[in-house]
């Protein structure tokens, strides 16, 4: 019976080839910065049609590097959206532009199109263009990439996807969807993510200069190449042309990263059978919504948003937590909306009531387990336990 196992909302598939290409590079003579980035980041370009890809320490310095990169500073105005992790409004705070949020669609539960582009024009009447767009594949469902392109080239707003969420996902049958519409892309390898480095992350594009730019300044903003060197003072020079950090990703890190990368496509197909038993188990009982994906899309299933209509009925979000949790169910929520974590909301001014939709999909929201370690009969438990407690 699963009742003894316990289960968490998502958690790494490693097996023994992972551990075997770590273990390789760990008796080999580089551990870090030898050839196992250069592999990874190449086989991320491949299987994601990106012409320029850089590993980084996580995605979160990822994002931060995206915001130098792009040149954001004080006064410019960037959007994203209440729903998604900290990190993607936070790089905004980090390059001191002014962070602004665009509410989600009530159905993708990714940034709503229209209310995005009614926020531009009303930056543009008061004399204001936005700098840039950081728009989330919210649980692994693309935005809506083509609107979004053409809006910024429209209004002449820098586009970056934060793809956390979406490895593996396809957009018109696309996987390399990403560098496709986006000017940047951001990832992470996270263990709770599609595939795993540990901590790690990586920087997608198809721009040579923007590419050049996240190289220089992943490691403290150094250069040795010559072309760009004011002087020559021999074989060990080199200058530090801006500041820069040290966001580098170590060459073991990397060989799991490829390994884990090959089984990407077996890892989203079983996260998609996973969601498909959640939809035919939730879909017919109104006390649920389950997520909805538009025809063009494959998802990627990081998550399993599940809605409940805590209003509708006689348990709280805290108690069903708990009673899942005495079950052996770690569930979680994605996301507490970030304009009403109290650093936004003492520092920027953002309110309760500010972006509704994002706020009422919080009340609702459950991540329930999906990851491709779970066989049938610990997705037939899960549902069944969610549907007994939620009463
Ligand atoms: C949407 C999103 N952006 C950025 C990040 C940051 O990635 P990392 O945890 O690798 O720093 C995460 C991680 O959870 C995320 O979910």
């Amino acid at each position: 019976m699963s009742t003894n196992k316990t289960y968490s909302y998502g958690k790494q598939t490693i097996e023994e080839d992972d551990i075997q290409a770590v273990v390789n590079v760990l008796k080999g003579d580089w551990l870090t910065q030898g050839p196992y980035v250069k592999e990874f980041e190449e086989s991320l370009g491949k299987k994601f049609n990106a012409k320029y890809v850089s590993a980084v320490a996580n995605g979160t310095a990822g994002l931060h590097l995206i915001a130098l990169a792009l040149g954001w500073k004080q006064g410019d105005i960037v959007l994203t959206t209440p729903i998604t992790f900290l990190a993607s409004a936070n790089c905004i705070l980090y390059a001191n532009a002014t962070p602004d949020f665009v509410d989600i669609n009530p159905q993708t539960y990714t940034i709503d199109i229209v209310r995005l582009e009614e926020k531009i024009k009303n930056y543009l009447s008061r004399g204001k263009n936005i700098k840039a767009v950081v728009a989330v594949d919210f649980a692994g469902l693309p935005c809506d990439w083509e609107n979004l392109r053409r809006l910024a080239d429209v209004y002449n707003f820098q586009l970056v996807n934060d793809n956390c969420h979406a490895l593996g996902a396809e957009y018109n049958g696309d996987i390399g969807y990403a560098t496709k519409y986006a000017d940047i892309v951001n990832m992470s390898f996270h263990p709770v993510k599609h595939i795993t480095t540990g901590e790690g992350g990586a920087i997608l594009t198809n721009d040579a200069l923007l590419d050049k730019k996240i190289k220089i300044l992943r490691t403290h903003g150094i250069t040795k190449d010559e072309e760009l060197l004011t002087k020559n003072d021999g074989p060990w020079y080199y200058e530090m042309q801006h500041l820069g950090f040290n966001y580098r990703i170590t060459d073991f890190q990397c060989a799991l990263g490829t390994s884990q990368l090959k089984k990407l496509d077996g890892f989203v197909n079983k996260r998609n059978e996973i969601a498909k038993f959640y939809d035919e188990s939730f879909k017919e009982d109104n006390r649920f919504i389950i997520p909805s994906v538009q025809g063009n899309i494959r998802h990627a299933y990081h998550l399993y948003p599940l809605q409940i209509k805590f209003e509708n009925i006689d348990i709280a979000k805290k108690l069903l937590f708990q009673i899942m949790k005495n079950n052996g169910i770690g569930l979680q929520v994605h996301y507490i909306p970030v304009h009403l974590q109290p650093f936004y909301k003492e520092n920027y001014g953002f309110k309760i009531g500010d972006y509704p939709i994002s706020e009422k999909f919080y009340e609702r929201e459950i991540s329930i387990p999906i990851y491709p370690g779970l066989n049938q009969e610990d997705i037939i438990y899960i549902a069944k336990k969610v549907q007994e407690i939620v009463k």
